[in-house]
């Protein structure tokens, strides 16, 4: 990802950009939620210097520190959220995570590189179309709930429609319909002191909701919580994905939580990218030792398919046998198997694919499979 970038100088000011005007630009339809490239966030004393310079860029986090006083929070990176993912963004603490999704609403700003939501440049955007980005086309969720202590539940969750200039009787019916959607229904009066940690956040989820963005931004919402709360409230988020199919970037330190959500998962480490893809590729393709070091402990059945683990299949296999789509989960598959006391066929359209078997399965959850896309290919061009 920090090879070949020569665009890091370029210094974002908006001048020469045509979307500067007022008047927000129509979205692209087939553009990403967010197009990030070449992003550079650098703290600290001329941090402008840091991005266009050859010498300083290739230096780690701690010798860029020591020779420049400079911070690269987040370092020459580039990814799409495609409409509807739930887009995970996970890293140890100080990786950078924050100050990225902060970037993407100018909440802090880029040091250098470009930004495109559904298509529309935001380093060019002004101030009032900046505000209308951060107040109705997306909406944030934090960590430490960030909620109004002294008004009641239904008035935080109107709260940023409120902002928006919606009028009482409207907002208030919005608020409620949103209350009962996350699960708050009879709590409407009370304050959020008068709450649990679990019911806080869903108060600070329905705000968010509230304004219907097209992007909720999570920034760690559940670190806070309770494992089995922290439970409840991921699949919380799963449910209204599944209901309403809304993009979602969503950032945390957990990677039990980064699988059971990711669509795709982005793991950073001091500042830059070093995996980028669906839970399945990086727990079967670890890109290099550091994430092999994450992802040791990962239950692989859970998270492995069939396509992954099939062999090829012989002449006589492919037209008998229980069936399983491509997507099944080994865990599920050794049921299947268990199941029928026979090989099960991967199909798709109507096509074998491959085969799992007790053997092929087994491979998986010892991790002793090849596991590799090559070979996944292999069969499935069979
Ligand atoms: N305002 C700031 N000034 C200087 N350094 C900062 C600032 N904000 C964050 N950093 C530094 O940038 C790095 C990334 O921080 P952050 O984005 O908060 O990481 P994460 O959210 O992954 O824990 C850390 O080294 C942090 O100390
Ligand atoms: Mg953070």
């Amino acid at each position: 990802m920090t090879t070949t970038k020569n665009t890091g100088a370029t210094k974002n000011t908006g001048a020469t950009k045509n979307t500067g005007a007022t008047e927000p630009t129509a979205a692209d339809p087939a553009a990403p939620a967010f197009a990030v490239r070449d992003l550079w966030k650098v703290f600290g004393p001329k941090a402008d210097r840091i991005p266009g310079n050859p010498e300083y860029r290739i230096l780690s986090t701690a010798e860029l520190r020591e020779k420049t006083g400079c911070t690269a929070a987040v370092r020459d990176v580039d990814f799409d959220v495609q409409r509807g993912e739930v887009f995970v963004v996970m890293g140890l603490s100080g990786s950078g995570k924050s100050t990225l999704v902060r970037t993407l609403t100018r909440l802090i700003e880029p040091t250098s590189g470009s930004i495109a939501m559904d298509g529309e440049d935001v380093l060019g955007m002004d101030k009032n179309r900046l505000r209308e980005l951060r107040r109705r086309q997306t909406a944030m969720v934090f960590q430490n709930f960030g909620l109004l202590p002294h008004r009641s539940v239904l008035d935080n969750v109107a709260y940023g429609l409120e902002i928006q200039g919606v009028g009482k009787a409207e907002r208030r019916a919005k608020a409620q319909e949103i209350v009962e959607k996350v699960g708050l229904a009879g709590m409407e009066e009370r304050r959020p002191g008068q709450l649990s940690g679990g019911q806080q956040q869903r108060v600070g989820l329905a705000r968010a909701l509230a304004v219907d963005p097209e992007v909720l931004l999570f920034d760690e919402p559940f670190s806070a919580l309770d494992p089995l709360i922290r439970r409840d409230m991921q699949e919380e988020v799963i449910r209204l994905h599944r209901e309403e199919g809304r993009t979602m970037v969503f950032i945390t330190h957990d990677l039990s939580e980064a699988l059971r959500l990711g669509d795709r998962i982005m793991l950073m480490r001091d500042g830059a990218i070093v995996q980028l893809g669906t839970p399945e590729e990086i727990v079967a393709n670890p890109a290099d030792d550091y994430v092999r070091d994450f992802v040791r402990d990962v239950p692989r059945e859970q998270v492995i398919s069939v396509r992954r683990a099939m062999r090829p299949a012989d002449a006589a296999e492919s037209a008998t046998g229980t069936e399983l789509a491509p997507d099944t989960l080994v865990v599920d598959a050794i049921e299947a198997v268990a199941n029928s006391g026979e090989p099960c066929r991967v199909v798709e359209d109507g096509r074998t694919l491959g085969i799992v078997d007790h053997e092929r399965l087994l491979a998986v959850v010892a991790g002793i499979d090849g596991g590799s896309d090559t070979e996944g290919k292999e069969v499935a061009a069979i």
